[in-house]
């Protein structure tokens, strides 16, 4: 079926004022590179070997309207560390997109921001420039909305090729998969406003075959970024932030956030069967950190799910009057760590914010998804208008006590990732790597953090010859393929 034909560029109208994504930490690099043996300051610790990897928006042309921030065809930049010596890689994520665009010479699509024809059954540019997994020895590009996976070659990042697990994968697959690393599955979701459902769930195999695919009935399109995992189940986020169906009839895409109505957690068996809800006041959840399964002390299951959670995600003020909290357009950031505990005998619901610094982008030790954890490490907020990092937080999640690291005056970080040191028997046993700019020299860092100790600074930083704009997730790909 032929896609209806997109308003022409010069009847595009921004729905909102909105800012520019191509200046300061957010503008865009032309080119792709290839540097080996980067400066390191301090010494990169015996056992690190592997990829720091970070998925980035970058435009490749300039947008035929206003733009956002979501919207810039994916680039991934990567570190790859072996025997204390490291490399530097850039590439465009070679997606279907992009292909058509650099044919035509042109952006073809329009963002986020603007108007789209009424009908099209996928209006948005799969970019494949938010996630990155690292499942089966393949490293894999996502896109927040559910989109084709694309995998890329360890540690040049050159674009392999659209993956569908050998013809089995049935769909698309959204960003923030979950591998259990103790099966090897990839637990996944995949999700679209503009059609039914709006949201499936599946699971692909250790041995990269796709065997479980549900649709999940939701009442509405909402909001989906991100799911959690234990052993039994997926952990749904059904939260009432809601494509408005009516806005997206007429080709406009608009969210609202709905304070009156609650929001639901769902508990979904991870091979499929019913899904049972929890109910909890309304709120919106970007990120999970981790959940897992256990009993209450009068010996009933539950479940608990740690996430960053934000009370008020859509602005009802004027920016000028809450002038430090981030925004992204008509995104109003301010997640602090929280805990769900759900009693599986009697349905209750127990919620408990955990600190009072907002964070977001929280990472732990992937060997331990699914299972009861007590460590992660948040990016923590800055004041400021978009969203920006000054700092990371090393975090007791079961007390919410916090271990701070402030950057340099004028520096801003990145995801901060967890890599395990090999054969490591404690969960904190490892580092912590993020990217860190400082714009006033217009490079940026690999920063590397003992994660037992974040407050003692970086025992090693790696001068990369350029600088990474800020940028959505990072992941550690253990070993070059
Ligand atoms: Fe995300």
């Amino acid at each position: 079926m032929l896609s209806p034909t997109p308003p022409a560029p010069s009847a595009l109208r921004p729905l909102l004022n909105i800012a520019s994504y191509d200046e300061g930490l957010y503008a865009r690099v032309d080119d792709e590179r290839d540097d080996v043996d980067l400066e390191v300051i301090g010494a990169l610790p015996e056992g690190l070997r592997g990829a720091f990897v970070q998925a980035n928006p970058n435009p490749r042309f300039p947008p035929p309207g206003p733009s956002h921030w979501f919207d810039g065809d994916g680039m991934v930049h990567g570190v790859s560390i072996t025997d204390g010596r490291a490399s530097y890689h850039n590439r465009y994520v070679q997606t279907a997109g992009l292909q058509a665009d650099l044919e035509a010479g042109r952006a073809l699509r329009a963002g986020i921001m603007c108007p789209f024809a009424p009908g099209d059954p996928m209006p948005d540019k799969d970019t494949a420039n938010t996630d990155l997994v690292w499942h089966g020895g393949k490293l894999l590009a996502l896109w927040w909305l559910g989109g084709q996976p694309y995998r890329l070659a360890l540690p040049t990042l050159d674009t392999v090729g659209p993956e569908d697990f050998g013809g089995t994968l049935g769909g698309g697959l959204a960003a923030h998969p979950k591998v259990d690393p103790r099966t090897g599955e990839l637990i996944f979701f995949d999700y679209n406003p503009y059609r039914r459902p709006f949201l499936e769930v599946g699971v692909v195999s250790a041995a990269g075959v796709c065997t479980a695919r549900a649709e999940v009935e939701t009442p509405a399109p909402s909001l989906f970024h991100d799911i959690a995992i234990t052993d039994q189940y997926t952990i749904l986020l059904d939260l009432p932030m809601v494509w408005e169906p009516e806005r997206l009839a007429r080709g406009q895409r608009r969210v609202r956030f709905h304070h009156e109505r609650p929001g639901r957690i769902g508990l979904m068996p991870r091979h499929g069967g019913e899904v049972r809800w929890f109910e909890i006041p309304a709120c919106y959840v970007y990120h999970t950190v981790n959940a897992w399964e256990g009993v209450e002390e009068d010996g009933s299951p539950t479940v608990t799910l740690l996430a960053c959670r934000i009370d008020d995600p859509i602005p009802r003020v004027l920016h000028k009057d809450e002038p430090e909290i981030p925004r992204l357009e008509f995104l109003r950031l301010h997640p602090f760590l929280y805990r769900w505990t759900l009693n599986l005998r009697t349905g209750a619901v127990r919620g408990e914010q955990l600190d009072d610094v907002p964070t977001e982008f929280p990472r732990m030790n992937n060997d331990r998804l699914g299972v009861r954890t007590k460590r992660a490490w948040h990016p923590r907020i800055a004041k400021a208008p978009t969203l920006q990092f000054d700092g990371l937080i090393a975090y007791d999640t079961d007390s919410g006590v916090g271990q701070h690291h402030t950057y340099g005056e004028g520096q801003r970080g990145g995801e901060t990732v967890f890599a395990p040191r090999p054969g490591a028997t404690t969960e904190d046993d490892g580092w912590v790597l993020t990217f860190v700019n400082d714009l006033r020299e217009q490079r940026t860092e690999l920063r590397v953090f003992d994660a037992q100790d974040v407050t003692a600074g970086p025992i090693a930083r790696v001068r990369l010859p350029r600088r990474v704009p800020m940028g959505f997730h990072s992941h550690w790909a253990p070993a070059l393929a």
